[in-house]
Protein backbone atom coordinates (compact mmCIF):
# COMPACT_ATOMS: atom_id res chain seq x y z
CA UNK A 1 0.00 0.00 0.00
CA UNK A 2 2.91 2.42 -0.45
CA UNK A 3 4.53 4.17 -3.06
CA UNK A 4 7.97 4.12 -3.67
CA UNK A 5 9.13 7.64 -5.35
CA UNK A 6 12.78 7.24 -6.79
CA UNK A 7 15.99 7.72 -8.57
CA UNK A 8 15.90 7.14 -12.54
CA UNK A 9 18.45 5.71 -14.65
CA UNK A 10 21.04 6.30 -15.04
CA UNK A 11 21.34 5.69 -11.22
CA UNK A 12 20.10 2.25 -10.59
CA UNK A 13 19.27 2.75 -7.50
CA UNK A 14 15.44 3.45 -7.88
CA UNK A 15 15.42 0.73 -9.80
CA UNK A 16 17.28 -1.73 -7.22
CA UNK A 17 15.18 -0.34 -4.82
CA UNK A 18 11.84 -1.05 -6.18
CA UNK A 19 13.34 -5.20 -7.39
CA UNK A 20 14.33 -6.04 -3.76
CA UNK A 21 10.97 -4.32 -2.11
CA UNK A 22 8.71 -6.02 -4.70
CA UNK A 23 10.89 -9.61 -4.25
CA UNK A 24 10.87 -10.05 -0.94
CA UNK A 25 7.00 -8.87 -0.77
CA UNK A 26 6.68 -12.35 -1.85
CA UNK A 27 7.76 -13.68 1.44
CA UNK A 28 6.24 -12.92 4.51
CA UNK A 29 9.16 -10.57 6.11
CA UNK A 30 7.24 -8.84 9.12
CA UNK A 31 7.12 -12.67 10.68
CA UNK A 32 10.50 -12.16 10.98
CA UNK A 33 12.90 -10.42 13.57
CA UNK A 34 15.31 -7.87 11.52
CA UNK A 35 18.75 -9.45 11.03
CA UNK A 36 17.42 -12.85 11.31
CA UNK A 37 18.34 -16.00 9.49
CA UNK A 38 15.30 -15.98 7.21
CA UNK A 39 15.23 -12.49 6.85
CA UNK A 40 18.63 -12.03 6.21
CA UNK A 41 18.64 -14.68 3.88
CA UNK A 42 15.42 -13.44 1.75
CA UNK A 43 16.64 -10.18 1.42
CA UNK A 44 20.37 -11.46 0.37
CA UNK A 45 18.69 -13.23 -2.49
CA UNK A 46 16.45 -10.23 -3.14
CA UNK A 47 20.04 -8.35 -3.34
CA UNK A 48 21.58 -11.45 -5.42
CA UNK A 49 18.80 -10.91 -8.14
CA UNK A 50 18.52 -7.13 -8.52
CA UNK A 51 22.16 -6.62 -8.42
CA UNK A 52 23.12 -9.53 -11.52
CA UNK A 53 20.32 -7.38 -13.10
CA UNK A 54 22.58 -3.96 -12.40
CA UNK A 55 25.16 -5.65 -14.11
CA UNK A 56 23.41 -6.96 -17.10
CA UNK A 57 20.82 -4.36 -18.29
CA UNK A 58 20.93 -1.25 -16.45
CA UNK A 59 22.98 1.88 -18.13
CA UNK A 60 22.80 5.39 -18.91
CA UNK A 61 19.18 5.23 -21.36
CA UNK A 62 20.56 7.68 -23.61
CA UNK A 63 22.63 5.25 -24.98
CA UNK A 64 20.72 1.51 -24.27
CA UNK A 65 17.37 0.66 -24.11
CA UNK A 66 15.71 1.78 -20.54
CA UNK A 67 14.44 -1.88 -19.53
CA UNK A 68 13.24 -0.50 -16.38
CA UNK A 69 9.52 -0.75 -16.54
CA UNK A 70 10.17 -4.74 -17.21
CA UNK A 71 12.92 -4.90 -14.56
CA UNK A 72 10.41 -3.99 -11.41
CA UNK A 73 7.10 -5.67 -13.13
CA UNK A 74 5.72 -8.36 -10.93
CA UNK A 75 5.70 -11.04 -13.70
CA UNK A 76 9.32 -10.29 -14.32
CA UNK A 77 10.77 -10.33 -10.16
CA UNK A 78 8.08 -13.38 -9.74
CA UNK A 79 9.42 -15.68 -12.37
CA UNK A 80 13.12 -14.44 -10.96
CA UNK A 81 11.85 -15.56 -7.37
CA UNK A 82 11.00 -18.60 -8.79
CA UNK A 83 14.16 -19.96 -8.17
CA UNK A 84 14.60 -18.80 -4.10
CA UNK A 85 14.90 -22.18 -1.85
CA UNK A 86 15.07 -21.15 1.94
CA UNK A 87 17.68 -24.63 2.58
CA UNK A 88 20.70 -22.88 0.50
CA UNK A 89 22.43 -19.81 -0.89
CA UNK A 90 21.14 -19.28 -4.42
CA UNK A 91 24.65 -20.12 -6.44
CA UNK A 92 25.08 -16.08 -7.92
CA UNK A 93 25.86 -18.05 -11.45
CA UNK A 94 22.60 -19.01 -11.34
CA UNK A 95 21.22 -15.48 -11.33
CA UNK A 96 23.58 -14.02 -13.94
CA UNK A 97 25.49 -14.02 -16.90
CA UNK A 98 29.39 -13.96 -14.68
CA UNK A 99 32.39 -12.57 -17.41
CA UNK A 100 35.19 -14.32 -16.14
CA UNK A 101 37.28 -11.24 -14.20
CA UNK A 102 40.48 -13.14 -14.80
CA UNK A 103 39.95 -12.61 -18.58
CA UNK A 104 42.76 -10.51 -19.88
CA UNK A 105 42.82 -8.68 -22.99
CA UNK A 106 46.16 -9.78 -24.49
CA UNK A 107 48.87 -7.62 -25.22
CA UNK A 108 48.76 -6.46 -28.84
CA UNK A 109 50.88 -7.97 -31.64
CA UNK A 110 49.11 -9.74 -34.39
CA UNK A 111 51.13 -11.89 -36.64
CA UNK A 112 49.66 -13.85 -40.11
CA UNK A 113 51.53 -16.17 -42.42
CA UNK A 114 50.10 -16.21 -46.20
CA UNK A 115 50.93 -18.72 -48.59
CA UNK A 116 49.00 -18.00 -52.27
CA UNK A 117 47.78 -19.98 -54.59
CA UNK A 118 51.25 -19.22 -56.71
CA UNK A 119 53.51 -20.07 -53.80
CA UNK A 120 54.15 -16.45 -52.92
CA UNK A 121 54.99 -15.96 -49.47
CA UNK A 122 53.99 -13.19 -46.90
CA UNK A 123 55.05 -12.79 -42.92
CA UNK A 124 53.60 -9.78 -41.55
CA UNK A 125 54.02 -8.87 -37.78
CA UNK A 126 52.15 -5.97 -36.26
CA UNK A 127 52.06 -4.31 -32.92
CA UNK A 128 50.25 -1.65 -30.92
CA UNK A 129 53.07 -2.90 -28.24
CA UNK A 130 51.11 -3.15 -25.39
CA UNK A 131 47.70 -3.19 -23.75
CA UNK A 132 45.23 -1.40 -26.07
CA UNK A 133 48.36 0.78 -27.51
CA UNK A 134 48.43 4.04 -25.76
CA UNK A 135 44.76 3.54 -25.00
CA UNK A 136 44.22 6.60 -27.88
CA UNK A 137 42.04 5.74 -30.64
CA UNK A 138 42.51 7.82 -33.61
CA UNK A 139 39.36 9.99 -33.86
CA UNK A 140 37.24 9.13 -37.09
CA UNK A 141 39.97 6.46 -38.69
CA UNK A 142 39.07 3.72 -35.90
CA UNK A 143 42.46 2.61 -34.67
CA UNK A 144 44.32 2.97 -31.38
CA UNK A 145 48.39 4.26 -31.35
CA UNK A 146 50.47 2.77 -30.12
CA UNK A 147 52.45 2.66 -27.37
CA UNK A 148 55.93 1.85 -28.72
CA UNK A 149 58.00 4.47 -26.75
CA UNK A 150 58.45 1.49 -24.02
CA UNK A 151 60.27 -0.34 -26.86
CA UNK A 152 63.26 2.17 -26.63
CA UNK A 153 65.44 1.72 -23.73
CA UNK A 154 64.59 4.22 -21.51
CA UNK A 155 66.86 4.30 -19.20
CA UNK A 156 70.65 2.40 -18.93
CA UNK A 157 69.67 -1.14 -17.68
CA UNK A 158 65.99 0.13 -16.48
CA UNK A 159 63.65 -3.06 -18.15
CA UNK A 160 60.93 -2.40 -20.47
CA UNK A 161 57.47 -3.92 -19.92
CA UNK A 162 59.04 -7.80 -21.56
CA UNK A 163 62.05 -6.94 -18.97
CA UNK A 164 64.19 -5.97 -21.80
CA UNK A 165 67.39 -3.77 -20.84
CA UNK A 166 69.75 -1.61 -23.26
CA UNK A 167 71.48 1.44 -23.08
CA UNK A 168 73.50 4.05 -25.36
CA UNK A 169 72.35 1.88 -28.81
CA UNK A 170 68.52 1.57 -28.11
CA UNK A 171 68.25 5.46 -26.18
CA UNK A 172 65.44 7.52 -27.43
CA UNK A 173 66.43 10.26 -29.55
CA UNK A 174 64.68 12.61 -32.50
CA UNK A 175 63.24 10.25 -35.86
CA UNK A 176 64.71 7.13 -34.37
CA UNK A 177 62.71 4.38 -34.49
CA UNK A 178 62.80 1.61 -31.51
CA UNK A 179 64.19 -1.89 -30.79
CA UNK A 180 61.51 -4.13 -32.03
CA UNK A 181 61.81 -7.98 -31.43
CA UNK A 182 59.32 -8.59 -34.11
CA UNK A 183 60.58 -11.47 -36.85
CA UNK A 184 58.25 -12.57 -39.24
CA UNK A 185 60.25 -14.70 -41.44
CA UNK A 186 59.76 -17.10 -44.63
CA UNK A 187 62.60 -19.71 -44.51
CA UNK A 188 63.80 -20.46 -48.17
CA UNK A 189 64.86 -24.02 -49.38
CA UNK A 190 66.16 -24.13 -52.65
CA UNK A 191 65.24 -20.75 -53.10
CA UNK A 192 61.65 -21.28 -52.16
CA UNK A 193 59.29 -21.01 -49.79
CA UNK A 194 59.68 -23.55 -46.97
CA UNK A 195 58.31 -21.87 -43.75
CA UNK A 196 56.38 -18.95 -43.43
CA UNK A 197 56.50 -17.97 -39.78
CA UNK A 198 55.86 -15.36 -36.90
CA UNK A 199 54.08 -14.63 -33.53
CA UNK A 200 53.39 -12.31 -31.23
CA UNK A 201 55.31 -12.11 -27.64
CA UNK A 202 57.33 -8.93 -27.15
CA UNK A 203 60.54 -10.16 -26.39
CA UNK A 204 59.77 -13.86 -26.68
CA UNK A 205 59.36 -13.46 -30.41
CA UNK A 206 62.95 -14.31 -31.68
CA UNK A 207 62.96 -17.01 -29.54
CA UNK A 208 59.67 -19.22 -30.10
CA UNK A 209 60.34 -18.69 -34.36
CA UNK A 210 64.01 -19.94 -33.57
CA UNK A 211 62.24 -22.68 -31.87
CA UNK A 212 59.77 -23.30 -34.14
CA UNK A 213 61.88 -23.53 -36.91
CA UNK A 214 64.11 -25.69 -35.33
CA UNK A 215 61.86 -28.50 -34.12
CA UNK A 216 61.14 -28.66 -37.86
CA UNK A 217 64.05 -28.58 -39.60
CA UNK A 218 66.47 -30.61 -36.84
CA UNK A 219 63.94 -32.68 -34.18
CA UNK A 220 62.07 -33.21 -38.13
CA UNK A 221 58.30 -32.86 -36.04
CA UNK A 222 55.13 -32.00 -37.56
CA UNK A 223 54.18 -28.59 -38.39
CA UNK A 224 51.93 -28.71 -34.92
CA UNK A 225 53.79 -29.83 -33.17
CA UNK A 226 56.72 -27.57 -33.95
CA UNK A 227 54.37 -24.77 -33.18
CA UNK A 228 52.58 -26.27 -30.19
CA UNK A 229 54.95 -28.17 -27.56
CA UNK A 230 56.55 -26.43 -24.80
CA UNK A 231 58.52 -23.81 -25.07
CA UNK A 232 61.15 -21.99 -23.13
CA UNK A 233 62.74 -18.71 -23.21
CA UNK A 234 66.03 -16.45 -22.20
CA UNK A 235 66.81 -12.76 -22.82
CA UNK A 236 70.18 -12.53 -20.53
CA UNK A 237 68.65 -10.51 -18.40
CA UNK A 238 66.68 -12.03 -16.00
CA UNK A 239 69.05 -14.70 -15.44
CA UNK A 240 66.40 -16.91 -15.50
CA UNK A 241 65.02 -19.31 -18.16
CA UNK A 242 61.03 -19.03 -18.68
CA UNK A 243 59.33 -22.64 -19.33
CA UNK A 244 56.14 -23.47 -20.02
CA UNK A 245 53.62 -25.30 -17.49
CA UNK A 246 53.90 -28.21 -19.32
CA UNK A 247 58.15 -28.61 -19.99
CA UNK A 248 59.24 -31.57 -18.99
CA UNK A 249 60.08 -31.72 -15.43
CA UNK A 250 63.10 -33.96 -15.94
CA UNK A 251 64.90 -31.79 -18.15
CA UNK A 252 64.40 -28.86 -15.43
CA UNK A 253 65.46 -30.73 -12.49
CA UNK A 254 69.05 -32.09 -14.46
CA UNK A 255 69.48 -28.47 -16.01
CA UNK A 256 68.57 -26.77 -11.98
CA UNK A 257 71.75 -29.15 -10.91
CA UNK A 258 74.07 -27.36 -13.18
CA UNK A 259 72.90 -23.71 -12.00
CA UNK A 260 70.11 -23.12 -14.62
CA UNK A 261 67.39 -21.31 -12.72
CA UNK A 262 63.98 -21.72 -13.87
CA UNK A 263 60.81 -20.12 -13.79
CA UNK A 264 57.37 -21.26 -14.72
CA UNK A 265 54.58 -18.45 -17.12
CA UNK A 266 51.98 -18.93 -19.26
CA UNK A 267 52.26 -19.63 -23.15
CA UNK A 268 54.75 -18.14 -24.72
CA UNK A 269 54.33 -17.12 -28.18
CA UNK A 270 51.20 -17.53 -30.85
CA UNK A 271 53.16 -18.73 -33.41
CA UNK A 272 51.56 -19.32 -36.78
CA UNK A 273 53.50 -21.44 -39.06
CA UNK A 274 52.99 -22.44 -42.43
CA UNK A 275 55.13 -25.36 -43.91
CA UNK A 276 55.43 -26.05 -48.02
CA UNK A 277 56.71 -29.48 -48.59
CA UNK A 278 58.67 -30.10 -52.25
CA UNK A 279 55.64 -30.64 -54.09
CA UNK A 280 54.21 -27.68 -52.90
CA UNK A 281 52.06 -28.77 -50.57
CA UNK A 282 51.43 -26.76 -47.71
CA UNK A 283 50.61 -27.53 -43.88
CA UNK A 284 49.44 -24.73 -41.74
CA UNK A 285 49.25 -24.05 -38.06
CA UNK A 286 47.75 -21.74 -36.09
CA UNK A 287 48.88 -21.58 -32.22
CA UNK A 288 46.54 -23.44 -29.95
CA UNK A 289 47.44 -20.95 -26.93
CA UNK A 290 45.65 -18.61 -28.69
CA UNK A 291 42.34 -17.90 -30.60
CA UNK A 292 44.14 -18.23 -33.75
CA UNK A 293 43.27 -20.21 -36.71
CA UNK A 294 43.97 -21.75 -40.38
CA UNK A 295 42.03 -20.46 -43.30
CA UNK A 296 42.48 -21.95 -47.10
CA UNK A 297 40.90 -20.65 -49.56
O1 LIG B 1 58.02 -4.69 -31.49
C1 LIG B 1 58.10 -5.34 -30.46
O2 LIG B 1 59.01 -6.09 -30.21
C2 LIG B 1 56.98 -5.22 -29.44
N1 LIG B 1 56.27 -4.01 -29.71
C3 LIG B 1 56.11 -6.43 -29.53
C4 LIG B 1 55.05 -6.44 -28.48
C5 LIG B 1 54.29 -7.72 -28.45
O3 LIG B 1 54.58 -8.67 -29.11
C6 LIG B 1 53.16 -7.74 -27.49
N2 LIG B 1 52.27 -8.82 -27.77
N3 LIG B 1 52.24 -9.91 -27.38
Amino acid sequence: DHQIVSMPMPSSGGTLLAQMLKMVSYEDLSKYQMNSEEAVQIMVEAERRAYADRAEYMGDPDFIEDKTQMLISNDYLKSRWKSFDKNTATPSKDVGKIINPNQKESTETTHISILDKFGNAVSVTTTLNGLYGSKTVVSGAGFFLNNEMDDFSVKPGVPNMFGAVGGEANKIEPNKRMLSSMTPTIVLKNGKPYIVVGTPGGTTIPTSVYQSIVNVIDFKMTPSSAVNSAKFHHQWLPEVVFVEKNFPENTLKILEQKNYKFEKRGGIGRTEMIVIDENGNATAVADSRGDDSVAVE
